[in-house]
């Protein structure tokens, strides 16, 4: 039987591209990243500054977004510059946002809008931020408040960008703000975090019924470090659970799971507090006991041996394995774990790239896999890569490239990377061709065509 020589993907796919406000805006002076900033608490010392300007000129990345045939794009709402003091509400901040979210649909790009990217207004983190659970209340006034200006342009909402990673980078590895290593407020912070992800739900829900509302999570795998090794499978599955399944469980079924549920009480309400999976999905770790690693715990922690490459970031120690058949394994998961209840999106996924060497092939196989996924039968509708443009990454400032274009910050100037090129033909053609993956990935070739 002659074999198949197109991948396609189901009818009204979502293609594009991922972003935050803090990352891409510029001068977003009062929340608590910019103060971690001015405490010189990134890395190599940099500041996001004036970003990629996005306050003055989004719309003309928008229009280079839609030149690359894509049909959707993320972004965040700063909450900071919506509610710059408590209770007080900035109409000039509604309007800038009306104006971005009304650009994206006038070029065919359908907005998802995320309403917590990481960063909060400095009155809120001053009063304890999610460590607090009456802050909650705080949350959910800011959200009513942006869907009852906006849900005329937008249907698709993201409440919170990865709980896991603002708690295990705030509260566990001391890496964001507010820099703390505190396993009692990280449990509280998680907690409270999906706490206010519940309660955003239902206020969305009754603003906008017909409104998709979900979360997205960085969906990480970790495996035994060998195979059969009992300890380090035990190892990776509890990592694993923790880090990754539990609060999918909870929007599943209420509760956090086992160990986590003995230390966090259920969630009322959680139960099906979400319209789809949002998957932000970059890599996988290795997990084993080591009676050498005593500074870890007796844990060591590593990427892979087999596609590890050093990602750009100002630490030679910065490595991280490109594993695109870690997606499949995760929407597969998911699916398998939650029953196929509910469509699910790549609300991120990228790679680390100045040259652009590997990230064209990276993005291919990463598509073939999710194809594949779907073509099994898991209701996969998007595919978001993060990001559009180089951007403030965090505690790596601006040294590490995750853009589909580079952006010299000097000038502003933005150059589209060969992967730019690449996702926008597979967009076009909401198909991956023979010729691409000849193109990019000549070793998938007997496998698949
Ligand atoms: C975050 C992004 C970040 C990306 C790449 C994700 O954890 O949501 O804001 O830039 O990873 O580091």
């Amino acid at each position: 039987m002659a074999k198949t020589r197109i991948l396609r993907f189901p009818t009204g796919f979502l293609w594009g591209t991922a972003t935050s406000s803090h990352q891409y805006e510029g001068d977003n002076t009062n929340n608590q990243w910019y103060r971690w900033e001015q405490q010189g608490r990134i890395r190599t010392g940099e500041v996001s500054g004036k970003a990629a300007n996005w306050w003055e000129r989004a719309e003309e990345d928008f229009a280079r977004a839609e030149q690359m045939g894509h049909n959707a794009l993320r972004l965040s709402l700063e909450w900071s510059r919506i509610e710059p003091a408590e209770g007080r509400r900035d109409a000039a901040a509604i309007d800038r946002y009306r104006a971005m979210l009304a650009d994206l649909r006038q070029r065919g790009l359908k907005p998802i809008v995320t309403l917590h990217h990481f960063t909060e207004p400095l009155w809120f983190a001053d009063r304890g931020g999610f460590e607090n659970e009456e802050n909650v209340r705080f949350f959910v006034r800011y959200v009513s408040h942006a869907v009852e200006n906006l849900r005329d342009l937008c249907d698709f909402w993201v409440t919170i960008n990865e709980p896991n990673v603002y708690v295990s980078e705030g509260y566990v590895v001391g890496a964001y703000p507010p820099g703390k290593s505190d396993l009692r407020s990280a449990r509280r912070v998680l907690h409270n975090l999906m706490q206010a992800h519940v309660e955003a739900f239902c206020a969305i829900r009754r603003l906008q019924p017909a409104a998709w509302i979900g979360y997205c999570q960085d969906y990480r795998l970790f495996d035994p470090a060998l195979p059969f090794s009992p300890l380090d499978r035990a190892l990776s599955w509890l990592y694993e659970t923790g880090f990754t399944w539990s609060p999918l469980q909870l929007v599943e079924r209420g509760r956090f799971a086992f160990p986590l549920a003995l230390l966090m009480p259920p969630i009322s309400r959680a139960g099906g507090a979400r319209d789809y999976h949002g998957i932000n999905y970059y890599t996988r770790e290795m997990l084993g006991f080591s009676v050498t690693s005593h500074t870890e715990g007796f844990i060591r922690r590593f990427p892979h041996p087999a596609s590890v490459y050093h990602d750009g970031r100002a630490n030679p120690n910065d490595v991280e394995e490109i594993y695109p058949e870690g997606i499949y394994r995760v929407v597969k998961a998911i699916h398998r774990r939650t029953r196929g209840n509910k469509p699910l999106y790549i609300t991120e996924n990228g790679v680390r790239d100045a040259a652009d060497s590997r990230r064209p092939q990276a993005l291919l196989e990463h598509l073939v896999w999710l194809h594949r996924a779907i073509s099994e039968g898991v209701p996969v509708r998007g595919y978001l890569h993060w990001t559009l443009l180089d951007d403030f990454e965090w505690m790596d400032g601006w040294h590490t490239h995750l853009g589909l274009c580079a952006m010299d910050r000097a000038t502003g100037q933005r150059t589209p990377r060969p992967s730019a090129l690449l996702l926008a033909e597979i967009s076009r053609a909401n198909a991956i061709t023979a010729d691409m993956v000849e193109r990019y990935s000549p070793r998938l070739m007997e496998r698949i065509f």
